[in-house]
């Protein structure tokens, strides 16, 4: 009896029953899934070269994919083990704002050793990914992201799904190690980051075996911080399904080349039109050369069906619609700076500041003169109304305009709608006009995804009531 007691004590002094109690009783805490931020080292760069130092989500970039069917919850206890505080950002998903991962406006940053507690629902099907969003211009180059993908209630008629994060890395060419230059002044105050090594998934030579006449659905993601990839298809022929994961009305046939700017995600269907022994490639444009970003060779087995007709469109998501664009408000966002630019001042940290002393506080780029973050929203919205802005991108630069929690569609001059897009690329000297309807209450942060303009001054919000 004695002994019995003390070795119920003992386990219990080595399990720690005291703060285990609760679930002993049968209380209904499940474990979380958990989402760990880590360094590790991998083999990036090719086999002669040393492993590459890189921090991503459950120590692999890219990191776990989630992948849940339309309409599931999505709990994620987000566990920080990097030597810097960080959060986590479901980029295109409409959940609710608390939830939205911005760091410093709608949560605080997640200390290194703490956690937070991730929880929503997934309401739209489509193409979407998580990453950091804490200093993410050093994060996310580092490889803090990962894709999160939402499936149909129905299976979509393709013989396969396949997810392509394309990502470029800035790397030492002697030691494959990451250029720990992150807040370049030149790279931010031009282009961004460009990298000098390019993955599809991690490698730099992605290959997919596939059967001729197959029909395959690509799910294309760009994570790097500033490059836009021109991209086409060579031995496919291809249909643009979706843009930033929400479905076209009508499938666009591929005809030469398309864009995928930072942030932004396409859904292709593509079917397989070289023949057994031949190569099919999807090819990357870089100054006029064109490479191959993903070889899909072709085996000999028959596909499993013949040729199939033009797509059908994937179902719409629900409550997309952008109505009473004609009577809504319009706000102007007029973007100034960076290199060749001629912003001459603007405010920053509630001081008028000359483009100079913007330089040297390393930042070059204002929304509607101010630089960067402040207590004033772009747009004070009720949720439900539709809202334009005008966006004038008095730079020479491209950027690519990230709203979170709502997707807009273009305003064309002769009033149509673009399509639904939550990240829209412009060029240098380009006026475009967008809509969308305010979802949920919350600050929502607009912000350039070329993510060293994000942190020299590219960033404004929107608060909804
Ligand atoms: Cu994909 Cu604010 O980010
Ligand atoms: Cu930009």
């Amino acid at each position: 009896m004695t002994q019995t007691r003390r070795d119920v004590l003992r386990m219990g002094a080595a399990l720690g029953i005291g703060t285990l109690t609760p679930n002993i009783l049968g209380a209904t805490t499940s474990t979380p899934t958990l989402l760990t931020a880590k360094r590790t080292n991998i083999q990036l760069a090719p086999s002669d070269y040393p492993q590459t130092e890189i921090w991503g989500y459950d120590g692999q970039t890219p990191g776990t994919m989630i992948r849940v069917r339309q309409g599931d919850r999505i709990t994620r206890r987000f566990v920080n083990e990097l030597p810097q505080a960080s959060s986590v950002h479901w980029h295109g998903l409409r959940i609710d704002n608390a939830m939205d991962g911005v760091a410093g406006l709608t949560q605080e940053a997640v200390p290194p050793g703490e956690t937070f507690d991730y929880d929503f629902v997934a309401q739209d099907a489509g193409t979407y990914w998580y990453h950091a969003h804490n200093k993410s211009v050093e994060q996310v180059a580092r490889g803090l992201y990962g894709p999160l993908i939402v499936d149909e209630p129905e299976p979509v008629d393709v013989d396969r799904d396949e997810v392509l994060i394309l990502d470029d890395w800035l790397l030492n060419p002697e030691t494959a190690q990451l250029d720990p230059n992150y807040s370049s002044r030149h790279d931010q105050s031009h282009a961004g980051r460009r990298g000098n090594y390019i993955t599809t998934n991690g490698t730099a030579n992605a290959e997919l075996t596939v059967r001729a006449s197959e029909r395959l659905r690509l799910r294309l993601i760009n994570a790097a911080n500033a490059r836009i990839f021109p991209l086409a298809l060579s031995g496919l022929d291809g249909w643009i399904m979706a843009y930033d994961g929400m479905p076209l009305e009508r499938p666009e046939k591929l005809d030469g080349r398309f864009l995928l700017a930072p942030g932004q995600r396409i859904d292709l269907f593509v079917d397989i039109t070289a023949e057994a022994g031949e190569t099919a490639n999807l090819i990357r444009f870089d100054d006029g050369e064109g490479y191959s970003q993903v070889a899909f060779s072709v085996g000999d087995s028959a596909a499993s069906k013949s040729r199939r007709g033009t797509p059908s469109a994937l179902p719409p998501n629900p409550n997309m619609d952008v109505s009473d664009v004609a009577t809504a408000r319009t706000f102007d966002l007029h973007m100034e700076g960076g290199a060749m630019g001629g912003l001459r001042n603007a405010e920053f940290d509630g001081k008028v500041m000359s483009f100079r002393q913007l330089a040297a506080a390393n930042q070059f780029w204002s929304f509607n003169g101010v630089v960067g973050m402040t207590d004033t929203p772009l747009a004070e919205l009720t949720s439900g109304e539709t809202a334009r802005v005008r966006m004038q991108n008095d730079t020479v630069f491209p950027h690519a305009m990230h709203l979170h929690g709502m997707h807009f569609r273009d305003v064309f001059e002769d009033g149509t709608l673009g399509p639904l897009r939550d990240t829209l690329l412009m060029f240098g000297d380009e006026t475009r006009e967008i809509a969308f309807v305010a979802g949920r209450p919350g600050k929502w942060i607009f912000h350039c995804h070329m993510l060293g303009h994000t942190a020299s001054g590219m960033a404004t919000w929107i608060n909804v009531t």
